[in-house]
C-alpha cells in the first residue's frame, strides 16, 4: 500500500469549490460536536452517484450526510449508537411540512399561554445534580412545555395530523436544542460546565432566561428549515452499533459511503450532550450513561481490569504500535487495539453493503497518544485492503473554523491531532 498524500488532488479542488456553496439552515437544528461539514457529502454525492441512489453512513451522528443525501434526491441509510443523535438526525430528515408546522406552532403557543397543568415530583426527569444545572423555574417551564406538547398531540389537533409522531418529535427535539441555552452551563463551552464567566454574569444580574420565549423563537425558526427537499427519497437512520449490526439485507445495495468515524480517544461525544440526554430521558441513570459511553468507538473510560489483556489485530504494522504503546502506557495500548479491532468490523459491514465499484469517502485524522503518532488513516486503509477496497485518493483537508471549538475539546483529552484527511477507497 502506498499511502501518500496527493497534493494535486482534483477531489480537493472539487471539495474546496463546494465549500463556497451556502449551507442549509436545517444543519443548525441542534448542536452536535464532530459534525461533518456539509460540503464533504455534497461534493462526493454529486460526483459519484445519481438521483435515487443509496448513500450510507455507519456513524451518522446528527445526520449531515443524511440531510445532504435528501437535498440531492438520494436515499440514505445510517447507523448511530447514540439515541439522541439518531433522533436529531431523524427529525432533520423527516418529511415535515412547513405549513403544518406553522399551524401546529400557533396552536401549541395558545395551549402554553392558557395552560393550567400541575407539576408534581414524578414529572422531574433524573438528571445527575439537576439543581446545579437548572434553575427551579427553568425546570418547571421545561416540564410544562413537554406537557403542552403531549396535550397537543394526544388530546388536541395533533390527532388529525398525518405522521403525528414525527411532528411530536420535532417539538421534543426543539426542547433539546434550546436546553443548553436555558441551563446554568456556559454555552461557549463544548462540555457542560459552569464557568467563572457565567458566575460573574449571574452576580451582575446579566443572565435573563426565558424558557417559553426561547422555545417560541426556536420553533418558529426551525419551521422554516423544512424546504430543502421534496422528500421523493427517504432517510432511514438505524439506532445501533456499527460494529455489530446485521446489515445483510442491504448487501450490495449501497452506491456510496460518506462518513467521519470518531477519533481514537478524543472527544467524548456523549459527554457534550449529557444534559440533553438526561433531560430528554434518553438515559435514566448514571449506570445507563456509563454503559452507553462504553459501547462507543474510541471510548477511553477504561477500568484497570479492562486493560489487563490486550488483543492484537491481524495487522503487523498496527500491532507494532500497540506493542510499543504497551511499554509506555497499557491503557492507551488497549484503547488503540480496541479502536482498530472495532473499526475492522465496521469496514467489513461497509464492504458487505457497498456495490462493486462504489466509493467510500472518509474524513479522519491522525492522533497522538503519549506523544506517539497513530496513523489512523493509513491503518484504516491497510484494513480496508483486506476487505476488497483499493486506495483511490487521499488528500489533506484543513480544519475549518467551525470546528475550532471541537479541536480545543479534542486536545483536552488526547494530544493535538495534526492532520485531517479525506480518504477515498474504491470497492473492487
Ligand atoms: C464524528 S461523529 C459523526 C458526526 C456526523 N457525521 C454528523 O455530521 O453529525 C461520530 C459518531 O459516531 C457515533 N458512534 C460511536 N461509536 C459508534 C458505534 N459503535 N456504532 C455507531 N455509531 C457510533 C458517535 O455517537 C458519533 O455520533
Amino acid at each position: 500500500m502506498d499511502f501518500q498524500i496527493n497534493n494535486n488532488s482534483e477531489n480537493k479542488s472539487l471539495l474546496d469549490n463546494e465549500k463556497k456553496e451556502p449551507r442549509l439552515a436545517i444543519h443548525s437544528f441542534h448542536r452536535y460536536y464532530g459534525k461533518l461539514i456539509p460540503a464533504i457529502p455534497s461534493a462526493f454525492i454529486k460526483k459519484y452517484t445519481n438521483e435515487g441512489d443509496l448513500i450510507f453512513d455507519p456513524f451518522s451522528g446528527s445526520g449531515t450526510t443524511a440531510v445532504e443525501s435528501l437535498k440531492l434526491n438520494r436515499n440514505f441509510l445510517g447507523v448511530e449508537i447514540n439515541p439522541i443523535a439518531q433522533k436529531i438526525a431523524t427529525v432533520k430528515t423527516s418529511p415535515l411540512k412547513k405549513e403544518t408546522l406553522i399551524i401546529l406552532n400557533d396552536r401549541l403557543l395558545e395551549i402554553i399561554k392558557n395552560n393550567d397543568f400541575e407539576i408534581c415530583e414524578t414529572d422531574f426527569p433524573y438528571v445527575q445534580n439537576r439543581d446545579h444545572w437548572f434553575k427551579d423555574f427553568v425546570q418547571k417551564d421545561l416540564i410544562l412545555l413537554k406537557k403542552c406538547i403531549d396535550y397537543l398531540f394526544d388530546n388536541d389537533i395533533g390527532e388529525n395530523i398525518e405522521n403525528k409522531e414525527q411532528y411530536k418529535d420535532f417539538y421534543l427535539m426543539v426542547i433539546s436544542a434550546i436546553l443548553r441555552n436555558v441551563s446554568n452551563a456556559d454555552t461557549m463551552h463544548v462540555f457542560p460546565g459552569i464557568s467563572k464567566r457565567m458566575r460573574r454574569l449571574e452576580e451582575e444580574g446579566k443572565i435573563h432566561i426565558d424558557v417559553i420565549a426561547s422555545f417560541e423563537r426556536a420553533i418558529k425558526k426551525r419551521a422554516t428549515y423544512y424546504n430543502y427537499t421534496n422528500h421523493c427519497c427517504k432517510a432511514n437512520i438505524l439506532l445501533g452499533d456499527s460494529t455489530k449490526i446485521d446489515l445483510s439485507q442491504y448487501k450490495d445495495q449501497v452506491d456510496l459511503i460518506v462518513t467521519n468515524p470518531p477519533y481514537i480517544s478524543s472527544v467524548r461525544y456523549i459527554e457534550t450532550l449529557k444534559l440533553e440526554m438526561y433531560w430528554m430521558e434518553y438515559i435514566k441513570s448514571s449506570d445507563e450513561y456509563s454503559c452507553l459511553a462504553h459501547q462507543m468507538l474510541g471510548n477511553d473510560r477504561l477500568q484497570k481490569k479492562e486493560y489487563e489483556t490486550i488483543e492484537l489485530t491481524p495487522y503487523a504494522e498496527i500491532n507494532s504500535v500497540i506493542s510499543n504503546m504497551e511499554t509506555i502506557d497499557k491503557k492507551s495500548a488497549k484503547i488503540i487495539s480496541e479502536f482498530f479491532l472495532s473499526i475492522e468490523k465496521v469496514i467489513e459491514n461497509m464492504s458487505l453493503v457497498l456495490k462493486s465499484g462504489g466509493k467510500v469517502v472518509i474524513k479522519i485524522s491522525d492522533s497522538k497518544m503519549k506523544k506517539v503518532k497513530i496513523e489512523t488513516g493509513k491503518f484504516m486503509t491497510l484494513i480496508a485492503e483486506n476487505y476488497g477496497f483499493v486506495l483511490h485518493d487521499v488528500f489533506l483537508d484543513e480544519i475549518n473554523n467551525n470546528s475550532r471549538s471541537l479541536t480545543t475539546a479534542r486536545n483536552t483529552y488526547s494530544d493535538i491531532i495534526t492532520n485531517d484527511y479525506i480518504i477515498i477507497w474504491e470497492k473492487k
